[in-house]
């Protein structure tokens, strides 16, 4: 299939944004600086909102509208703190009502917030790498479905498929209803081959770790540029505060001394220098395909080119990279 005009222009315009790159709503690392750039570069700047309290979830959103007028996302993850926790920073977005709630590991919630965050006027999405998984979302009310390929960084719901499979899988379940692909994508190339196969768009994690605005460690940014292709594990052992056993995706650390190695993680640039370099970082596989920390608008520059022209409008101030052959 071409990459469909009307497929390109419905998610647009259901979220108001120019191009349908999404900026994964990342922990910790996804904050309104990294959001408010990718908004300003014309993409959907979606928050990391786990693990924050009400308070401070309130102050990331109110700071990301001081430093954009764009639309933008809020990602939470409710079987993270459990029912409670989840209520009430559901409340702060009940409130504040973003463009878009972005879940993740919601399915036993889905029923419930997904009719309840739409009477609010948002748009949900929810990822998943299983049928199963989008069947119960869709049931709900998603209104798009994120299919998260094994490639991808961070923690993975749950699936073990490759993006390439999952992909087609999960556009026959949603049955017209906008499927974004994550999973592996860096540049235009991805972008241009995911979209021809019917994906209405990219939700991107990994690449935009490794931008100026991103919160993550310096030496995590470097770890991702230096890594290759072969660098990266698919592990259920411990995360940083997720129940053992939960897939994720990291450059493990394999220094045999080091303790903090067997946990995954995502360091922020707060946090000690020995954070990022004894754990196994969160990362997907398209880390062999990153060779530099560039300016979130550079990433987004790069990732539009692999839309049909007329899309492709560049953000201010940044020249056309020419197309590989
Ligand atoms: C550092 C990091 C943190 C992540 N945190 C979250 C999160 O809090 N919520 C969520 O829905 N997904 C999270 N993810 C997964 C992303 O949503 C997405 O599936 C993944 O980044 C896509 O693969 P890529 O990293 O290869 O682009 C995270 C990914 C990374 C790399």
């Amino acid at each position: 299939m071409d990459i469909s005009e009307s497929s390109v222009n419905s998610i647009e315009q259901m979220c108001g944004v120019d191009y349908p790159v999404f900026l994964a709503g990342m922990a910790a690392i996804s904050g309104p600086q990294l959001v408010a750039a990718v908004a300003n570069a014309g993409g959907m700047g979606v928050m990391g909102g786990l693990r924050l309290a009400p308070k401070t979830l309130r102050r990331w959103i109110h700071e990301v509208r001081s430093l954009t007028d764009k639309p933008f996302g809020v990602n939470l993850v409710p079987q993270f703190g459990g029912p409670d926790v989840f209520e009430a920073q559901f409340q702060v977005i009940l409130e504040e009502r973003p463009r878009l709630l972005s879940l993740f590991y919601a399915e036993d919630y889905c029923e419930d917030m997904i009719p309840r965050a739409k009477a609010a006027g948002m748009l949900v999405m929810v990822q998943v790498g299983t049928i199963a998984l989008a069947r119960t979302a869709l049931s709900a009310g998603a209104d798009i479905i994120v299919a998260q390929g094994s490639e991808s960084g961070g923690h993975l719901n749950r699936g073990t498929i490759s993006l390439l499979s999952l992909l087609p899988a999960l556009l026959k379940e949603a049955a017209g209803k906008p499927v974004l692909a994550a999973g592996g994508i860096t540049n235009r190339h991805d972008v241009r081959t995911l979209m021809s196969m019917g994906a209405s768009g990219v939700l991107v994690g990994t690449a935009f770790v490794a931008t100026e605005e991103s919160n993550a460690h310096p030496l995590y940014k470097q770890k991702i540029v230096d890594a290759t292709v072969e660098d990266t594990e698919y592990r259920t052992g411990y995360s940083f505060g997720w129940t053992y056993g939960t897939p994720h995706r990291v450059i493990p650390n394999r220094d045999p001394w080091n303790l903090l190695r067997l946990m995954g993680g995502g360091a922020r640039s707060i946090d000690k220098p020995r954070l990022a370099k004894k754990l196994s970082l969160y990362a997907g596989q398209g880390v062999g395909k990153i060779d530099s920390v560039v300016p979130a608008a550079q990433r987004m520059a790069e990732l539009i080119q692999g839309l049909p022209e007329k899309n492709a409008r560049l953000p201010d101030g940044l020249s056309r990279i020419e197309t590989a052959a």
